[in-house]
């Protein structure tokens, strides 16, 4: 089942116009070599990442940003039958490849959406756990989207946020020019949200890795 787009909410100006426009009509296939693949910090440390988060069997989590969904299946396998992974992206044709993805490996706890770039489109206090995995920088509206994360949140429910870090005269080029903010501005953001910064479960070298809690 996929769920549609709610649509969108407000007309102020987006902070990084354009930054997803390639993601919308993406071919899965091209993408999945890009993202799960040899080298890439985070696919080769897949599995300690997800160690790290602790899930429970009966969980609900949702990845939003979810790409070609190589964290989904894995939170799927972690919470099983009683639990529930929404894989949320704005990309139609990535949210359809995870929902056949999901399909072939019988993970029939995989709840595909997808949303719109304003809101998660989940309902209140439907998930223990938001995952954000290098998706943070493409929110074009990240106050707008924070709001709706807390609001699908359950009560003391937990953020886990991973994204490049952006540092002068170390980080490459690439990152400073695509990540619109590092560590220290994406900690204000979250606490001015509303979340609180628990720990760091995970040291990373090109990314960080967060934990807060509403
Ligand atoms: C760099 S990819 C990361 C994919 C995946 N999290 C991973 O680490 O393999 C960023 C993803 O975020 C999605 N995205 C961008 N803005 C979004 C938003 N507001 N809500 C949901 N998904 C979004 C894009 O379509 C893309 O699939």
């Amino acid at each position: 089942m996929v769920l549609p787009a709610l649509g969108a909410t407000t007309t102020a100006p987006a902070v990084e116009p354009e930054i997803n426009q390639h993601y919308l009509d993406a071919d899965p296939e091209r993408w999945k070599a890009v993202f799960e693949r040899e080298g890439r910090e985070l696919y080769d440390r897949r599995a300690q990442i997800v160690d790290a988060l602790q899930l429970q069997p009966g969980d609900s989590v949702a990845d939003i940003g979810a790409g070609t969904g190589l964290f989904t299946m894995l939170f799927a396998e972690r919470v099983g039958p009683a639990g529930r992974v929404y894989a949320v992206d704005i990309s139609p044709s990535f949210i359809d490849a995870i929902a056949v993805r999901a399909n072939a490996l019988g993970l029939g706890n995989v709840v595909p959406i997808v949303n719109s770039q304003q809101t998660v489109d989940l309902p209140p206090d439907s998930v223990d756990l938001v995952f954000i995995a290098d998706t943070y920088h493409h929110f074009e509206y990240p106050q707008l989207m924070l709001d709706s994360i807390r609001s699908a949140l359950r009560p003391n429910g937990r953020l886990a946020l991973i994204d490049f870090r952006r540092m002068p005269g170390l980080s490459s080029s690439w990152v400073m020019g695509h990540v619109r903010a590092g560590r220290v501005q994406v900690i204000d953001e979250l606490e001015a949200a509303g979340f609180k910064l628990v720990k760091e479960p995970l040291a990373l070298q090109g990314n960080y890795f967060l934990l807060f809690r509403k």
